[in-house]
């Protein structure tokens, strides 16, 4: 349950890397929820190539939200994911304001569950991890958001420079139903002759690499509110994804390892059920109410 909301299991693709769940239907079936890739108002032809390099635990890409638009999304895509058995979260992205609120107010349709709200893409010119560095703009536009939807809310942190903890608050506060935590830091890869590797000049690192300031985050933040945290960052087995809930997580995306295996999140849906069923979930929520009382 998220916010009351059932999902069949507590794992979600996370965005930008599973797609819209079209290419791979039937592991997306499986899971607890699917993100799709970030969408905008008007479509964006994103980053000059190359936009992913390797590094040592990860993985650094500067994508830049490559998308179709909300209208080509909506006409095209939407209607391939009507049967969709797990929940379906669309990821917005935008500027200003406005047109995250445009966009929210053409995601009225039933087979949508919820609305992540990108405000931490690292990658962009505009936008992006810009408005979620400042709480005072993570408060204005959730709270313009809330005012124009009826899903479940989730805002999508950056920890890039800036205390999740604090503009997990100001989410809470403008009435977001949950936070993700973490979207991928800030990063830089350089080529044999010192020059940046990636068309987009720098880009955001995911991976392994970031899971002990994911975890470090998540905790910090579960502290801070009461709404849930959903967790995300280096996530690439159970036993991680285990570690996020005991962190106080009450869900956990996972993002590359989908890049390494497309299969890797059931994997770890069925991980994660064993380990809950040896460690005996109970003494797992002992340890998170413990931590949320800090
Ligand atoms: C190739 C790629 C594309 C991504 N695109 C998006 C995106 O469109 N919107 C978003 O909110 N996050 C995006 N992310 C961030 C992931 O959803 C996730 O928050 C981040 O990668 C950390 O999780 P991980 O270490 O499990 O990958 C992207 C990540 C990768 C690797």
């Amino acid at each position: 349950m998220l916010a009351g909301v059932k999902f069949r299991n507590p794992v979600i693709a996370a965005s930008g890397t599973f797609g819209f769940g079209l290419e791979y239907r039937q592991i997306a079936q499986k899971l607890g929820g699917i993100v799709t890739k970030a969408i905008t108002l008007e479509p964006r032809a994103g980053n000059p190539m190359p936009r992913i390099a390797e590094v040592c635990g990860g993985i650094v890409n500067s994508v830049g939200l490559e998308n179709p638009g909300i209208q080509r999304f909506k006409t095209e895509i939407l209607p391939r994911l009507r049967n969709l058995k797990s929940r379906l979260i669309v990821n917005i992205a935008g500027s200003k304001t406005d047109e995250f609120v445009q966009i929210a107010e053409m995601l009225e349709e039933d087979q949508i569950t919820a609305l992540e709200l990108n405000l931490s893409c690292p990658n962009v010119r505009e936008g992006g991890v810009l408005l979620g560095q400042n709480p005072k703009l993570v408060k204005n536009l959730t709270s313009a958001v809330r005012k124009r939807t009826r899903k479940l809310l989730i805002v999508k942190l950056t920890a890039n420079f800036v205390d999740p903890a604090v503009t997990a608050r100001a989410a809470e506060d403008s009435g977001a139903d949950a936070v993700t935590v973490i979207n991928t830091l800030f990063g830089l890869v350089l080529d044999e002759n010192g020059q940046p590797l990636l068309g987009g000049r720098t880009g955001g690192l995911s991976g392994p690499a970031i899971k002990p300031f994911a975890l470090f985050c998540v905790d910090r933040v579960a502290a801070a509110v009461k709404i849930p945290v959903i967790g995300c960052g280096g996530i690439m087995n159970g036993q991680d994804a285990y570690e996020f809930l005991c962190a106080g997580a009450k869900m956990v995306q996972v993002g590359t390892a989908n890049l390494i295996t497309p299969d890797r999140s059931w994997k770890i849906v069925r991980e994660l059920a064993v380990i809950c069923r040896l460690k005996k979930s109970v003494q797992f929520k002992k340890v998170r109410k413990a931590r949320c009382k800090k």
